[in-house]
Order: C-alpha cells, then structure tokens, then sequence
C-alpha cells in the first residue's frame, strides 16, 4: 500500500507520522514544494522507526511526482492554512490554485488513486477536485466531518466528565465555524442519549464550542491546528487501505441524498478499499435538515467564488 502525501507541512507530517505508527501501509512519500523541506521531514519521522516500532517506509521528494509513481491513496494538504481571525473560505485564490495543480500532478503519476482532500475551504477544494479530474465520485473523499467529529466528542466527554471513548457522536454539514452541524440528539455515552445526562443549554454551549472548535485553536496556536487534523486523515486513509467498511462523515459528491445535488458535504459515508463505498442518508428531523439545508447553501457560496472558466480550462 503506496500512501502520497502533498504538502510536508504541519498537517501532513501529522499525517505521515500517524499512519507510520499505525503499521500498515508500506510506503508514504511525502511531497512539496519547499526545497528539502519533505526530505528533511521524512528523515525526521524515519528516525523514530526504531523507536516506535513502525516499518513504514516514508521518503520526501521536492515536488518530484515521479516518485509517487501508482500511489494507491494520495492526501493533499498542500496550501496555505488560515491566521487568527481568518475563515477557511479566506483561503479560496491561493488554494483552489494548488489544489487543482496538485490533483493533476498526482493522477498523470497515479491514474487509479484515492484522493483524500484537506485543504481549505475543505468541502469546494473536494469540489474543485471532482470538477477538473475524471476520476469517478467514490474516490474523491474531503475531510473535515472526522475531525469535527472528533471535536465534538472531546467536548461531549468534557461535559459528560467522562473518557472521550465512552462517547460517540458526529457532525454533518460544511467545514466551516457556521455551516457545522453536530448531531446532539443523536449523541450517546455508552449507548445511552447523552440528552439524558445534559441540560438542553450544556448541549448548545457543546454544539458551540464544536463549531469553533478550529477558530479556538488558530486562536491559541497562531495557525491552525495539525494533531487532530492529521489523525482523522490517518483513520480515513486506514479504513480505505486496510478496507474497514467504517463509517464517517466526509465530504462526498451529492447527486440527490439529503435533497442536495452538485455539491461535495459532509455526510456519512463507509469507507472501503473502493473509497466511498456508501452514503449514509439519516432520517434527520426537521430542525436537522433545516441546519443541512442552510450549511449546504453556504458552501454552495464558496463554490460559486469558484473561477469556473479557470477551473475547467
Ligand atoms: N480539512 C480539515 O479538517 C483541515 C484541518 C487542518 C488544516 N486544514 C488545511 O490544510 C492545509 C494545510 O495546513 P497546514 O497547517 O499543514 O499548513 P502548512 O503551511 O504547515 O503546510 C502546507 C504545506 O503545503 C506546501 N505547499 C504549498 N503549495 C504547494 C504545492 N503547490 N505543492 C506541494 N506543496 C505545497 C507548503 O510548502 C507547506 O509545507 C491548509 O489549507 C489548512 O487550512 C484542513
């Protein structure tokens, strides 16, 4: 199993490292564009091998995508990564630009891979990858939900005073402050509601506090965060790899589900050796589909800030 990474930076080598410790992919070539700068962190990370016990091989390339050759998963989190006080839509002219370079680069060297988007704003960078590669809806994966996901269960264990592992929850809906929408009614802590242990008011401060989880964090670090990101990416990349059938909620291509068509949004899919091997489609309730309904058009926005002529040429 052959795993590209594009972009060395914090979130990518999070990534890397995260997939090495988990031991099952046999090779992860980091890439970007900085001269050195993959090289240097492949090295790096290979120097722990011995210590942590790992057998992947991770090599660096400066922006050699030979050396991706028949990658069978490729992550792109190439692209500059918000500032305190930034959105991700910020982020749209400089990263739509990369991103599409990037895609291309890596399906001339591996026609058959999966492609896992990161970059942001998250949900149009998935969308900008469907519109400019041919490469069927399945294997074109954006993630954000796992990581808000993640996010949320940290703050439900906070609330609940209990381990983050007794806790399971998702969150649906764009990756961004405003178009999150984390699934409180259907929470649970050891399969008990967790609306039985926390007032109505715990659970909109929870559900607050999730949405901004990304911005409390670009607050307190200067620039956005990379742990979190780069162990939810490596869950993903191993639920494809290792064909888990797991269930997340990723930025998938609607052609339909949840109402919504020609858009990428984070649903629940089941990840597999195929990549999107299904989506989800939960019987939300109104209030739920009300939220869906009005993240869905905010980054139907962002796509539209989208230059078209530009991206299809
Ligand atoms: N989807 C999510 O949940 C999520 C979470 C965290 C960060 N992000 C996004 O991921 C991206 C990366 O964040 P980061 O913190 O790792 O940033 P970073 O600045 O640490 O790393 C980005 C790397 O991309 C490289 N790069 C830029 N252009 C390139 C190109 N054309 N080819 C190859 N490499 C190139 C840069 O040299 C840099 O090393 C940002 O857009 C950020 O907003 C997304």
């Amino acid at each position: 199993m052959k795993i590209t990474i594009v972009g060395a930076g914090a979130v990518g080598a999070s990534c890397a490292e995260y997939i090495a410790i988990k031991n099952f992919a046999s090779e992860v070539v980091l890439i970007d564009i900085k001269e050195d700068y993959a090289e240097g962190k492949a090295m790096d990370l290979m120097q722990t091998a011995s210590l942590l016990g790992f057998d992947t091989r991770i090599t660096g390339s400066t922006n050699d995508y030979s050396k991706t050759a028949d990658s069978d998963i490729a992550v792109i989190t190439s692209g500059i990564p918000r500032k305190p006080g930034m959105t991700r839509e910020e982020l749209i002219g400089i990263n739509a630009d990369i991103v599409k370079s990037v895609s291309s680069s890596i399906l001339e060297h591996s026609p058959n891979a999966i492609v896992i988007v990161v970059s942001n704003p998250m949900d149009t960078m998935t969308y900008l990858v469907h519109k400019t590669t041919n490469l069927p809806k399945n294997k074109i994966i954006g993630m954000g939900g796992a990581l808000d996901s993640a996010r949320f269960k940290y703050r439900l264990s906070e609330a609940l005073d209990c381990p983050a592992s007794d806790v399971d929850g998702m969150v649906i809906g764009g990756h961004s402050d405003t178009g999150m929408v984390p699934l409180a009614r259907l929470a649970t802590r050891n399969s008990v509601p967790v609306t039985e242990f926390l007032s109505q008011d715990r659970l909109d401060q929870v559900t607050e506090d999730t949405k901004v989880g990304g911005a409390t964090l670009t607050k307190m670090l200067g620039t956005s965060a990379w742990y979190a990101p780069g162990a939810a990416v490596s869950s993903l990349v191993q639920a494809i790899a290792c064909d888990q059938k797991k269930m997340f909620p990723c930025s998938a291509l609607l052609e339909g589900e949840y109402g919504l068509n020609d858009l990428c949004i984070g649903v629940p899919v089941i990840l597999g050796k195929n990549g999107i091997e299904k989506i989800v489609e939960l019987d939300l309730n109104e209030a739920e589909k009300a939220k869906m309904k009005e993240s869905s058009q905010g980054v139907s926005g962002t796509n539209d800030l989208l230059d078209l002529k530009k991206v299809s040429g």
